[in-house]
């Protein structure tokens, strides 16, 4: 049947076929040089908002009109994380090979709830996430699901948490209930604010997280853990959770998750380990003890949307116990059920949404695009070029770094002179260097100090642009001091 384009339907094929080449050349124009933008963007609030009218046009628009403000103003408004200057929180990137995977996504407009809803979506699924244990290293009793973020995934791995040990949570909830033990989960005081907001979700009250004190290297303190463990259950507390990171947020530090494994064993205590940012770097030669003790795990977050160049979202749980999830989440309304008879796995039963987006599709085109090797080596100079520059503010005497570098991210800060607050010194360095358009760091704070964050992780960085931004924050740290 020939396609008659009709007056009530899309947009006729030819045209779209006219801009989706324009939109594939502005697309391969701006990776060739995503540094022609600030990357930081330069607009003041409500700048965007007013200049967009505030009501639906009334008729449909040409595509280059709505192209023309999209340049015009959209791009202004847009903090490129795809530029080679980007070194804040956690530095990503969208890949080409990944670009294109979201574009067929979003012409095939998959919603993978159910195996029959798109076979490939489901079964694509769990063959890239099983090349990607591999990879990892992680053993094939680990099944994995996709989510949108490290969040949700990390959400899901308590819930289970939750299902096992109060398995009448899902018909009786935990408000009301006589006799109910308030239930714990432990992490570091490094831990990622998610877990909080996990255990706000799950019902279970934010004072159900224990924070457990990390040591000098930011990593949590396994004794003190133990201790803790030991403490609520005098107390009547029932240990829920522990998670252990691998990859702290403020400085990429490892928490002693062999130890933890153990402790959690004896004690028959749940451990979800939260490596979304570092959990990758496994994969690269000599770097796979980074996630030993981990295989012992109940669960393990992994966000390959953070260092392996996919294209923002893409979260992997891995899990032991799928079917715990399942027994928590799984619910099937009559319109939902089918007859296939093979036991096939329908991604709506893994979580708490029906619909998903067809993610699998992006995750699978950067693999094959880089292929292992690709992948390890790209890792592997992005943590070469941290420790490049953790060498000069170590060789510096103007600067002092903060924390180790284990992996890509760098945390360190100015020195102040005798009268000066260096705290104040690098809030100004920060905002001065950020103010150049040609790099964007962040900040943390690490006992108490605040430290200038520089995390590598972008594809288009290379070993000029780190020289440039150590240029930068000298040359400013040195004008702020002199102007003192
Ligand atoms: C260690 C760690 N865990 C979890 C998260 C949350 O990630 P997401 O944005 O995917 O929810 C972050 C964010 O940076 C993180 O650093």
């Amino acid at each position: 049947m020939t396609r008659v384009s009709s007056p009530l339907g899309d947009m006729d094929p030819e045209e779209f076929r006219r801009h989706a080449h324009r939109v594939a050349d502005w697309i391969a124009d701006y990776l060739a040089n995503p540094s022609k933008f600030p990357v930081l963007a330069r607009v003041q609030p409500g700048e965007i908002s007013a200049a967009l009218p505030a009501t639906t046009p009334v008729r449909g628009e040409p595509f280059e009109t709505i192209f023309s403000d999209f340049e015009r103003i959209l791009v202004p408004g847009i903090t490129h994380w795809n530029h080679p200057g980007f070194f804040a929180y956690f530095a990503i990137t969208g890949s080409a090979p990944g670009v294109l995977a979201e574009f067929l996504s979003a012409a095939l407009n998959v919603q993978a709830m159910l195996w029959r809803t798109s076979p490939a979506a489901t079964e694509l699924e769990e063959v890239t996430l099983s090349w990607l244990r591999q990879l990892l290293g992680l053993p094939s009793t680990f099944e994995g699901v996709i989510y949108d973020t490290a969040s949700i995934s990390t959400l899901h791995a308590l819930a289970a948490a939750r299902e096992r040990t109060v398995p009448s949570v899902r018909e009786l909830g935990l408000a009301g209930r006589d006799p109910m033990p308030r239930l714990r989960v432990y992490c570091s005081d490094q831990t990622h604010s998610s877990i909080d907001k996990a255990v706000i979700l799950l019902g279970l009250g934010q004072q159900s997280v224990r924070k457990i004190p990390s040591d000098s290297e930011y990593r949590m303190r396994a004794d003190a853990l133990a201790h803790a463990v030991a403490d609520d259950r005098a107390h009547g507390w029932q240990p829920l959770a522990v998670v252990a990171t691998v990859g702290t947020t403020s400085s990429t530090s490892v928490d002693p998750v062999p130890a933890i494994a153990d402790l959690c064993g004896r004690e028959s205590i749940w451990l979800h380990v939260d490596a979304a940012y570092a959990g990758v770097a496994a994969m690269v030669p000599g770097r796979e003890g980074i996630l030993q003790g981990a295989e012992l795990a109940d669960s393990l977050v992994v966000n390959p949307h953070k260092w392996l160049f996919t294209p923002f979202d893409l979260s992997v749980l891995y899990c032991r116990h799928m079917d715990l999830i399942r027994s928590a989440f799984a619910l099937t309304p009559e319109y939902l059920k089918t007859i296939e008879a093979a036991p096939v796995r329908n991604l709506m039963d893994t979580g708490i949404q029906l619909g998903r987006r067809f993610r699998a599709l992006k995750l699978w085109m950067v693999l094959r695009h880089f292929g292992a090797e690709g992948l390890r080596d790209r890792l592997a100079e992005h943590m070469r070029l941290a420790q490049l520059f953790a060498s000069w503010v170590d060789e510096s005497p103007d600067f002092e770094r903060l924390a180790p570098v284990p992996f890509s991210v760098v945390c360190f800060r100015a020195r102040a002179q005798q009268s000066e607050d260096a705290d104040r010194l690098n809030e100004r360095i920060l905002e001065a260097v950020n103010g150049t358009g040609e790099i964007f760091i962040s900040h943390t704070r690490l006992d108490g100090r605040y430290a200038l964050r520089l995390a590598i992780g972008n594809l288009h960085t290379t070993e000029s642009h780190v020289m440039r931004a150590w240029g930068l924050i000298q040359e400013h740290a040195h004008q702020l001091r002199s102007s003192n």
